[in-house]
């Protein structure tokens, strides 16, 4: 079996996170890790976590720093992130969070995080096209709808626009994007953890050029350990 690994995906909005995230999990059998989800889980499930979360969500604001590193701490304290390692989409999301990250993992580090870079045009055309499962969180597009009526291929459940795919919430995103989650590619690129990839074209292909860039991270620190 493919060794597991300990992945941060960044990219704006858009950028094809959680569709790559997927598979990535799939490929190295470890938990995909999305905050959003999770959020949208707490959401639907009317729980007191997601009440606070829906205000901020709706709008397009970040949730606060401290509600989501309680979510991620708790999720990454289950065994199976510990066995195989993780898949992280949409966190970190603010330096704050990344450190906040970086002592919840310590002594161990992340393996890789791979920037998905996709010009902000072909994200807003995305962003208005696109549709998900309300049960399952699966991703469509008005372009590769499900196979049946807006019923979902995976699991039958109804296929809708996202609340927070709004023209005003989808500006506001974008531009929390460049204020809090950009910093990030440097902060990690100091760290030596960055790697680029150009996130336009086929999705196999994408997912074959992120998973060559995890494989040769891999083989290098092997490298540097023997
Ligand atoms: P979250 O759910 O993470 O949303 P997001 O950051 O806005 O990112 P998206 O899910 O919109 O984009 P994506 O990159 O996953 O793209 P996708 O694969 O869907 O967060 C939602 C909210 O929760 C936040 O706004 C915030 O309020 C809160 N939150 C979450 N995490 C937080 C945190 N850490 N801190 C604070 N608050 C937090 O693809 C988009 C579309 O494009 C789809 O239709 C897809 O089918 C299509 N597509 C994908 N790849 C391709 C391709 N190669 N070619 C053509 N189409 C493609
Ligand atoms: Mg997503």
């Amino acid at each position: 079996m493919v060794p597991g690994a300990r992945l941060i995906i960044l990219g704006k909005q858009g950028a094809g996170k959680g569709t790559q995230c997927v598979r990535l999990s799939r490929h190295y059998v470890v938990p995909h890790i999305s905050t959003g989800d999770m959020f949208r889980a707490a959401v639907k499930s009317r729980s007191e976590l997601g009440a606070k979360a829906k205000e901020y969500m709706d709008t397009g604001e970040l949730v606060p720093d401290e509600v989501v590193m309680g979510l991620v701490a708790e999720r990454l304290g289950l065994d199976d992130t510990k066995a195989r390692g993780f898949v992280l989409d949409g966190f970190p999301r603010t330096v704050h969070q990344a450190k906040g990250l970086a002592e919840l993992l310590a002594p161990d580090e992340i393996d890789l995080v791979v920037n998905l870079e996709v010009p902000t045009e072909v994200v807003l055309r995305r962003l208005a096209g696109r549709r998900v499962c309300v049960d399952c969180g699966a991703n469509y597009s008005v372009d590769s709808p499900p196979r049946l009526n807006w019923t979902c291929d995976i699991c039958g459940g109804e296929v809708v626009q996202r609340q927070d795919d709004t023209e005003a919430a989808i500006r506001r995103r974008l531009d929390l994007y460049e204020r809090e989650t950009r910093p990030l590619v440097d902060w990690y690129a100091e760290r030596d953890l960055l790697a680029e990839v150009e996130g336009v074209g086929d999705p196999d292909e994408i997912t074959g050029g992120l998973v060559r860039v995890v494989d040769q991270r891999r083989e290098h620190s092997l490298g540097r350990r023997v």
